[in-house]
């Protein structure tokens, strides 16, 4: 996004909460890849769409600092929960901390593994689910993921612009190609409704079908 309008859009959006801005400059000094943390303007939309579902469950593939956990964690209904599930065990302690200052402690379960081993053995049914893993491995995500989706539930995938490469002719990375699959596969699916939301690097949300 061009810098001018990303700033109009941040000078007309509510402002940062203190927290997740000393979490969001906290992860750009420790670790690499920090813009991976999904930040202000889309942590805000994160946060209004769980608002508007209110959900009881919601499961996050991907925690990292946690900034995109906490902004979800906000639409919880009472006594709803957020599972987050990190396969980085640096980083437990580190989003851990922040949760507890963000005041999320009772909202949010961390769980560390890989998805792939996790999600099976998880018995609730989800209101809402967000995926944020590895992009070569959205599709497992999503397949692992689509029973145990409430009907009428949300998911919601990150990154499905890629930067834009999902409009090259000969991808050959791994991982635009994982997106570009994932794209492919949602387009073709009959028990959903999706749509891009060009925010940031893209967020497809997908309804499932009542
Ligand atoms: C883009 S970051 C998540 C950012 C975070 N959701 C946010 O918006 O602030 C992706 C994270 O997924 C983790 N990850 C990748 N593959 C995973 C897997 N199979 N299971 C669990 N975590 C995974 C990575 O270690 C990384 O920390």
């Amino acid at each position: 996004m061009n810098k001018r309008l990303e700033k109009y859009l941040v000078e007309h959006s509510t402002p940062e909460d203190p927290v997740l801005e000393e979490l969001y400059r906290q992860t750009h000094i420790r670790f690499i890849n920090p813009n991976m943390a999904s930040g202000h303007l889309q942590g805000k939309l994160l946060e209004m769409v769980s608002l508007m579902i209110r959900p009881e469950y919601i499961l996050e593939i991907g925690t990292f600092t946690g900034y995109s956990a906490i902004c979800l964690a906000k639409g919880l209904r009472p006594g709803g929960k957020l599972i987050t599930i990190e396969m980085n065990d640096e980083l437990t302690d580190f989003a851990r901390s922040y949760i507890r200052r963000a005041g999320a402690e009772e909202k949010i379960i961390q769980i560390t593994g890989k998805a792939q081993k996790i999600i099976p053995d998880l018995s609730m049914m989800f209101d809402l689910v967000f995926i944020d893993g590895d992009k070569r491995e959205y599709i497992d995500y999503y397949r692992l993921v689509i029973d145990k989706v409430k009907p009428g539930g949300f998911i919601l995938a990150d990154n499905v612009i890629w930067g834009e490469k999902v409009l090259g002719q000969d991808i050959t990375d791994p991982q635009s190609k994982g997106i570009r699959d994932f794209n492919e596969m949602i387009i073709k699916e009959t028990d959903i409704n999706e749509v891009i939301i060009p925010l940031r690097d893209g967020l497809m949300l997908i309804n499932k079908k009542e």
